[in-house]
C-alpha cells in the first residue's frame, strides 16, 4: 500500500508539472529558450516533457536501471534504450492499456533472439505493470523470476525460454487469470511442477529441457492446454488417466525423453483432437491399448524406445487412412501385426523396426525376445486395453498418398532452443 500512495504521489506531482507549463507540452522547443536563462541544475526537463505518457515516464528509471544490469550485448540492442521515446526503443512496444485506452504504456516487450545477458529479470519485468506479453527466447537472463510478477494483471503471454534461469518452478505465475501462454523450456528449473498448473486456462504450457523431477500429476488431465511439452526432463510414473478429460482442447502433447513407467491408459484414445501424441524413449510397458484408433485427428504417433509388447492393434494402423503420417513403434517388443499393419509398414506409415515381430525384417534378435518375456508382465485394468471408446472412422479409400498431405504440427519446433513458437 505504500509503494501505491508514493507511485500515485508522483503521478500526481507529474501531471501537475506538466498542468504548470501547458505550452511547452504543445511547443517542444520552449525550453531551450528557458533553459539559457535558468539555473543548469534543474532537473531533466526536457525529458520529462518529452515523455508521450505519465505511466512511461513512470517506467522509464526501470528501464534504465535494467540496462546497467545487463553485462552482455553483442547486438548492441540497449543502444537504442536511451531518452524519453521509449515506444522506440529496440524490443519495447507500446500500446493503450486496456485499463484507460487514452494511455500510452508498454504493453510488450520481444527480445527473442537480443543475446543479452543480466544476472536477474527481478526489478524489470515485475516493475512494468502493464506488461501483457514479454517474450525473451535465446537470451542469458539468469537468476530466478520473481513472486511480484504475480502483480503482472495483464500478462497472458510469458516466454522465458533458452535462458539460464533456475530454481524451483516460477510459483508466481498460478493463480495469473490473464496468462495463456507459459514457455519456460531449455532452463535449468528444478524440483517439482505444481499441479495447480494444470488447472489454470492456459492455451500453451512448455516446460521442456529443464530439470523437473517427479511422478507426472494426477490431475494431468485438467489442463486445458492446446500445446503441452514434458520433453526431456525427469517426469516419473504413469500417464495418468485423467488424459482423457482434455480431449475436447488436448492438440499435441510430448512426454518425449522422460522416465515414465507404467502401462498407457485407454483414456489416451478420447483425445480425438490430437494431431501429435508422442511418448517415446520413455520406460512404458504393456499393451498399445486399441483405443488409440480412435485417434482420428492424430497425424504423429511416437511411442518408440519404451517397453511396450503384444500385438499391434489393426484399428491403429488403419488411421494411416486417415490424418495419420508417422506411427513409431520401433525398439520395442511387439510379436505381432496384422494385414492392414502390414500394409501400412509397406507403405512407410508404420515404423517396427527393433521388435519381435516375426516375419518381418530388422526385427531384434530372438535371444533379446526372449529375454525380455522371461520377465512376467502385466497391467492393471488389462480388460480395457481392447475397448474402443468411439466408432471406428468408416475405412476411406485412400487416394492421396502420404506424401501430398501436409503436416501441421507445431510443438516439435519447441524442441529446438532457439525456435520461437509462433501460433
Ligand atoms: C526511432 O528510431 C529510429 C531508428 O531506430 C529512428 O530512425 C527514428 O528517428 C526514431 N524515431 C523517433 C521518433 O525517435
Ligand atoms: C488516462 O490516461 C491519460 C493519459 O495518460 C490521462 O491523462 C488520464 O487522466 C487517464 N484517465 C484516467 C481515468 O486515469
Ligand atoms: C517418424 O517419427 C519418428 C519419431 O518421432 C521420427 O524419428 C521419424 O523421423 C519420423 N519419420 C518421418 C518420415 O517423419
Ligand atoms: C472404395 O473401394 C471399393 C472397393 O475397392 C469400391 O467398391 C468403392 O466404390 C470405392 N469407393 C469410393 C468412394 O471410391
Amino acid at each position: 500500500m505504500e509503494n501505491s500512495s508514493s507511485i500515485s504521489t508522483t503521478l500526481l506531482s507529474i501531471t501537475f508539472f506538466l498542468l504548470l507549463i501547458p505550452s511547452c507540452v504543445i511547443f517542444v522547443n520552449c525550453n531551450t529558450f528557458e533553459s539559457e536563462s535558468i539555473s543548469i541544475d534543474l532537473p531533466p526537463i526536457p525529458d520529462i516533457l518529452g515523455f508521450l505518457d505519465e505511466r512511461l515516464a513512470l517506467i522509464f528509471p526501470i528501464i534504465q536501471a535494467f540496462k546497467n544490469t545487463i553485462t552482455s550485448d553483442p547486438l548492441g540492442v540497449t543502444s537504442t534504450w536511451t531518452g524519453p521515446n521509449i515506444c522506440n526503443y529496440t524490443g519495447f512496444y507500446c500500446d493503450n492499456p486496456p485499463d484507460n485506452k487514452t494511455a500510452v504504456t508498454v504493453a510488450s516487450i520481444d527480445f527473442n533472439g537480443f543475446q543479452l545477458s543480466a544476472p536477474s529479470l527481478d526489478g524489470f519485468i515485475d516493475q512494468l505493470p502493464d506488461l501483457a506479453i514479454f517474450h525473451a527466447n535465446s537470451n542469458g537472463f539468469a537468476g530466478t523470476i520473481s513472486p511480484k510478477i504475480a502483480k503482472l494483471k495483464f500478462l497472458y503471454e510469458l516466454d522465458l525460454s533458452n535462458n539460464l534461469l533456475s530454481g524451483v518452478f516460477p510459483v508466481s505465475v498460478l493463480n495469473m487469470p490473464t496468462l495463456s501462454f507459459l514457455d519456460i523450456r531449455y532452463n535449468s528449473f528444478s524440483g517439482k511442477v505444481p499441479p495447480s498448473i494444470f488447472t489454470q486456462p492456459l492455451d500453451v504450457l512448455f516446460l521442456n529441457n529443464n530439470n523437473f523431477f517427479q511422478n507426472l500429476p494426477n490431475n494431468l488431465g485438467d489442463t486445458k492446454a492446446l500445446y503441452l511439452t514434458l520433453v526431456n526432463n525427469k517426469f516419473t510414473g504413469p500417464i495418468p488417466p485423467s488424459i482423457g478429460k482434455a480431449s475436447a482442447t488436448l492438440t499435441e502433447v510430448l512426454f518425449l525423453n522422460n522416465l515414465l513407467t507404467g502401462c498407457l491408459p485407454y483414456e489416451i484414445g478420447f483425445l480425438k483432437r490430437a494431431t501429435l501424441f508422442d511418448a517415446g524413449n520413455n520406460l512404458l510397458t504393456g499393451p498399445l491399448p486399441s483405443s488409440f484408433g480412435c485417434l482420428e485427428s492424430a497425424e504423429q504417433l511416437n511411442l518408440a524406445g519404451n517397453l511396450l509388447y503384444g500385438q499391434i492393434p489393426e484399428v491403429i494402423c488403419a488411421l494411416g487412412n486417415h490424418n495419420l503420417l508417422n506411427l513409431s513403434l520401433s525398439n520395442n517388443y511387439f510379436t505381432k501385426v496384422g494385414p492392414v499393419c502390414r500394409s501400412m509398414i509397406k507403405k512407410g506409415v508404420v515404423d517396427v523396426r527393433k521388435n519381435c515381430i516375426s516375419g518381418i525384417p530388422n526385427q531384434r534378435s530372438a535371444q533379446e525376445c526372449f529375454t525380455f518375456f522371461l520377465t512376467p508382465r502385466s497391467c492393471p485394468r488389462a480388460a480395457w486395453f481392447n475397448f474402443i471408446p468411439c466408432k471406428v472412422p468408416p475405412r476411406k479409400n485412400s487416394t492421396i498418398t502420404t506424401t501430398t498431405r501436409k503436416r501441421s504440427l507445431l510443438s516439435y519446433s519447441a524442441l529446438s532452443r532457439n525456435n520461437r513458437v509462433l501460433l
